[in-house]
């Protein structure tokens, strides 16, 4: 039974043929604009959500959690996203500020991490967040908050068919 899953698993596709090309050599001096012109790219080659993403937490013993969520936005304040401050990533962050957010884009062979501290951003900016979500109903959510990611390091990797992948960091 397990080896039949594993030969499964074994068999299934890698990358797809055609990926882009990515020369470090040319890429902007501003890791946002790289990333704002990735996602686009990842848009148009067919990426449902490119702007979901796994945040990975950690409480003040170190215990980790992870889980998807959407980015919001990019500006000076860093990479936004919006979650309750009750939940556990909330209570996590409110314990420990670091975090890792991790985009992949399997249709382009595509991968961007990036890690940092977190910040809470102004009660304002939350409650235009709330307000703006797809189901919004007037209501107000006290515990919405949004937060950014101020990274230290970010990570752009493309996928290679001839498995020589590429790796270009910043670190910031
Ligand atoms: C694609 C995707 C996007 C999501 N986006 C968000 C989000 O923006 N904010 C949020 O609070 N939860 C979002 N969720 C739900 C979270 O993954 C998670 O289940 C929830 O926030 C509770 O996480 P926690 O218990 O670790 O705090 C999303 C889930 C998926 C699969």
């Amino acid at each position: 039974m397990s080896d039949s899953f594993r030969l499964m698993l074994r068999a299934l596709p890698d990358f797809p043929e055609n990926l882009p090309a990515f020369d470090p050599a040319s890429a902007p001096a501003d890791p946002s604009d790289l990333f704002r012109s990735w996602l686009r790219e990842a848009l148009a080659a067919g990426v449902r959500q490119p702007h979901a993403f796994s945040l990975a937490t950690a409480n003040a013993a170190g215990n980790l959690s992870s889980r998807m969520l959407i980015l919001k936005d990019l500006d000076a304040d860093g990479w936004h996203f919006a979650t309750a401050r009750t939940s556990r990533k909330g209570k996590e962050l409110s314990e420990n500020q670091r975090a890792a957010m991790n985009f992949y884009w399997s249709e382009v062979g595509r991968q961007v991490r990036v890690s940092g501290s977190v910040v809470q951003l102004s009660v304002a900016a939350s409650a235009r967040d709330w307000a703006e979500r797809p189901a919004a109903d007037g209501s107000e959510n006290p515990s919405w908050q949004l937060y950014a990611v101020q990274p230290r390091e970010i990570e752009f990797w493309q996928a290679d068919p001839g498995r020589r992948h590429i790796r270009h960091c910043y670190e910031l």
